[in-house]
């Protein structure tokens, strides 16, 4: 029998989220059945509503969530029932092109593979990112769920499913950051500001933080940067040489993802230093760049899917990092929230007003 659970649903492109009753089936082979106890707010949400990832509509929303697994299906070895786990959209599988070359951070082999929870009239589901949880169930690959320290509240171990993970990784991972490196991030949202907090644990020594709100740029303080410059007011990239003696940043973090921050970061940078784009840019945009730049500033240009994570080295590990009172994770939960606040949650990201609303099951 098929649990009958309330789910938050994007029907149709731009149109408001509605709450459904969702069917989740039992786990099959390979798969978990969790109880979501907390699924943050992400923008990757919002671009699920506005059409912006693909057309696959109606979409089970939700991606960022910490909850304890309720049953698994034959062969699961993984994980088993009453484990307290965070959902991941990358269940490395150890045997596609990428994970045979040594490089699992870019498997995206089976983080789709569950498809199988329906509208009550049948209707097919798209899970964002392969995990729709904003939910009281969902249906999930067993390695989506990555066990964690149960000690740390689901609130503030659940934005390690996303946000949180992208942007840490993204200058850790991706920028490859450490010790007395010049840091720049564009965007000081729920992931900005992890690249913020993931660059000053990695030992940078400037870290600045660059916002058109000023809330945010508090926040970014807060996370550990050294600076912080207000774009509405302040020149991006003449601000950001400043504050690195004239040299401009060793990686700059784009985490917006619009042609005009892109650009800021391409000529914020020192020379052969790195560009790291982790926002999402939307689809048919265009850049221009003068191609004698690219090759005379040289250095690296990358994009970070998910901060090149790794889920079962990197989850565990911040969680350890959390609880030892390093990684205050709790400063990225500015709101808890129920399930039926989550259009309203949109609207409040749109404003500006939060790093992140979490929904509490
Ligand atoms: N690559 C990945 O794996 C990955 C994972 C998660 C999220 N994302 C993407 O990262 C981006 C950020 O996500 P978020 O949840 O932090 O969103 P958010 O809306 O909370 O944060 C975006 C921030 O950018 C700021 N901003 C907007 N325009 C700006 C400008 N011109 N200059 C400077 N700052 C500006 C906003 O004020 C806000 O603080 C989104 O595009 C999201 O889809 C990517
Ligand atoms: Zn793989
Ligand atoms: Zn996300």
């Amino acid at each position: 029998m098929p649990h009958e659970v309330q789910g938050v649903v994007a029907r149709a492109k731009g149109e408001p989220v509605t709450l459904e009753t969702v069917l989740v089936p039992d786990p099959g082979p390979g798969e978990a059945l969790v109880a979501v106890q907390a699924c943050g707010v992400c923008h990757t949400d919002l671009h699920y509503r506005e059409g912006g990832i693909n057309d696959e509509f109606p979409f089970l929303l939700g991606h960022e969530a910490a909850g304890v697994v309720e049953a698994v299906g034959s062969g699961v070895t993984e994980v088993s029932p009453g484990d307290f786990v965070v959902l991941n959209w990358r269940a490395v599988c150890g045997t596609c092109r990428a994970c045979r070359r040594g490089r699992p951070w870019y498997c995206f082999a089976t983080h789709n593979a569950t498809q199988r929870m329906t509208l009550a009239d049948g209707t097919a589901l798209s899970p964002a990112l392969g995990i729709g949880a904003f939910a009281e169930k969902t249906l999930v690959a067993a390695g989506q769920c990555t066990r964690v320290d149960p000690e740390a509240p689901a609130t503030a171990a659940g934005l390690l499913g996303c946000g949180v993970m992208a942007g840490f990784g993204a200058a850790v991972n991706t920028g490859g950051v450490g010790r007395g490196d010049s840091v720049a991030v564009i965007g000081c949202g729920g992931v900005g500001n992890a690249a913020v907090a993931g660059s000053r644990m990695a030992g940078a020594t400037t870290v600045v933080a660059v916002d058109v709100d000023p809330r945010k740029l508090e926040w970014a303080r807060r996370l550990g940067a050294t600076h912080v410059v207000d774009a509405r007011t302040e020149d991006v990239v003449e601000r950001i040489r400043e504050l690195t003696g004239g040299f401009g940043a060793d990686v700059v973090v784009d985490a917006v993802g619009r042609p005009e921050t892109y650009e800021q970061a391409f000529y914020a940078r020192d020379l052969a230093g790195t560009v790291v784009l982790v926002g999402v840019p939307t689809p048919g945009v265009p850049i221009e760049l003068p191609l004698i730049d690219v090759f005379g500033r040289g250095g690296a240009l990358k994009s970070s899917w998910y901060g090149d994570c790794l889920p079962s080295r990197d989850f565990p590990m911040l969680v350890d990092l959390y609880r030892q009172g390093r990684f205050d994770l709790d400063a990225f939960v500015s709101e808890t929230i129920g399930i039926g606040d989550v259009e309203e949650a949109f609207a409040k990201m749109e404003r500006g007003e939060v790093l992140r609303s979490v929904v509490v099951l």
